[in-house]
């Protein structure tokens, strides 16, 4: 077909940044975007599991001198704050002490933030410092606790410079029913709230008898935690032992997405899930939840060195605003020819299998399809159930080939089955064929 004006070069809508960081070939010069934000991200650090154990060992003498515990209104919870702050301090993040009232005592929530970063765009890590009256709480919640700590002072090491503004907080009176969260979250105007991308919540990630769930919220959160044991070919759940919980639950109620990390409290460790993580069957997840015996004993190394590590990965991830890595990936590499309209649409198929739960929101289509004009195509990825995702619509494009990626929010789809590319031509005269094109979740 000649080229008519109406063919002349219209608005590209499609997204064109390739895993590499590059603009697709097919992208016209004068459309590509710079490529400022894609550079490589710096690599997580390994948390050395002995630092966060100190930390638990420190939390445990501050109970032991305290009169067992470091519940809220009690010495112990403000000597607790006291030995976080510090670190803190020392390590260059501006502290901030919140104080509210709760039963007649004193509580405190202690905010830390990094220096730098998107002011507009923070990512926030949190975790509650209380213990129960009846013990030291040194899973629930000196886990939580001492493990983001370290992360912040891996943050200080690694003299991160994230592209979002990173946030640590410690609540308070958690176990009087999420009091200190709730109240830092009611303090925030709209207009902070708003600023905040993402929450991170940590609550027992050391659990004697570990199990390995992820909190279902928020998909890309969700999919940076199992991307990361799925490096470590540690199968993960959903985690459902009492959704809305821990401190997370003020934050989703605010509209802020959430995720974290949860090795089990008092549920019963099943013989599956003795079979996949290893542990004991028939037995609670923590036995000492609540109660005087969860002192320093009462973690489980393993669990807190890999939880530890996750969170690092996730504040380093997230914090960089860079894709989330990805996951599984099916090609289809076979030819299919995209006859001249009038025609009916044509499809390639993948059958996707193993990929657990649903597809990611950050799910990946790489398309390549060789063709004379390709604005006579209207490219759609079709879903195991049918669903159909408007990848690209025909119109005035004045150039050959279709050699680009596309993210799709496939998160309402599960991720199993045979999803297809649909490719229809409109528009008479120019042909071609689908090439290849490859998903990756
Ligand atoms: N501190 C929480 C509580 O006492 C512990 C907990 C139980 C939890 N179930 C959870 C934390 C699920 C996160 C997710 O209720
Ligand atoms: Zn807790
Ligand atoms: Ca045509």
């Amino acid at each position: 077909m000649s080229l008519s004006v109406s063919r002349r070069l219209a608005a590209v809508t499609a997204f064109a940044v390739t895993a590499a960081g590059l603009y697709a070939a097919a992208t016209p010069a004068a459309l590509a975007a710079p490529p400022a934000a894609t550079a490589a991200a710096p690599t997580p650090p390994d948390i050395p599991v002995a630092n966060v154990k100190a930390h638990l060992a420190q939390l445990q003498t501050i109970a032991t001198n305290n009169g067992g515990n470091r519940a809220h209104g009690k010495a112990g919870y403000k000597a607790s704050v006291d030995y976080v702050k510090a670190k803190l301090d020392a390590a260059g993040f501006t502290t901030t002490l919140q104080t509210f009232t709760s039963s007649g005592a004193t509580g405190y929530n202690l905010i830390a933030d990094w220096p730098g970063g998107d002011p507009d765009s923070v990512l926030m890590t949190g975790s509650h410092l209380d213990s129960v009256n009846a013990g030291p709480g040194i899973n629930d919640n000196g886990s939580g606790s001492a493990a983001i700590l370290e992360t912040a002072l891996a943050v200080s090491r690694a003299g991160l410079k994230p592209t979002k503004h990173l946030r640590f907080g410690w609540w308070g009176a958690e176990e009087l029913g999420m009091v200190g969260s709730k109240y830092y979250v009611n303090s925030l105007p709209a207009a902070e709230k708003s600023k905040i991308s993402g929450y991170l919540n940590f609550d027992m990630i050391g659990s004697p008898n570990p199990g390995y769930f992820v909190y279902d919220d928020d998909p890309t959160i969700e999919q940076t935690f199992k991307t990361y044991f799925a490096g470590l070919s540690i199968p993960t759940e959903i985690e459902t032992e009492g959704d809305g919980r821990s401190d997370h639950a003020p934050f989703k109620n605010a509209g802020i997405p959430v995720g974290g990390l949860f090795s089990g409290a008092d549920y019963t460790k099943t013989a599956a899930q003795a079979q996949k993580w290893g542990g004991t069957s028939g037995q609670a997840f923590d036995r000492c939840y609540h109660a005087s015996c969860d002192t320093s004993a009462n973690i489980n190394d393993t669990a807190l060195d890999r939880n530890s590590d996750a969170i690092a990965y996730a504040v380093w991830t997230l914090g960089a605003a860079t894709p989330v890595p990805p996951g599984p990936s099916f090609e289809n590499t076979t030819d299919v020819a995209v006859p001249d309209s009038p025609a009916p649409a044509v499809t390639s198929p993948i059958t996707v299998s193993g990929v657990p739960g649903n597809a990611p929101a950050t799910t990946k289509v790489d398309v390549n399809i060789v063709h004379t004009y390709r604005g006579d195509l209207v490219i759609d990825l079709l879903a195991p159930d049918g669903t159909a995702y408007r990848l690209k619509d025909s119109g005035s494009d004045s150039a050959d080939n279709v050699v680009t990626s596309y993210t799709v929010n496939a998160s309402s789809e599960v991720a199993n089955g045979v999803w297809k590319l649909q490719v229809r031509d409109v528009a008479a005269q120019d042909t071609g064929y689908i090439n290849s094109w490859r998903i990756t979740f």
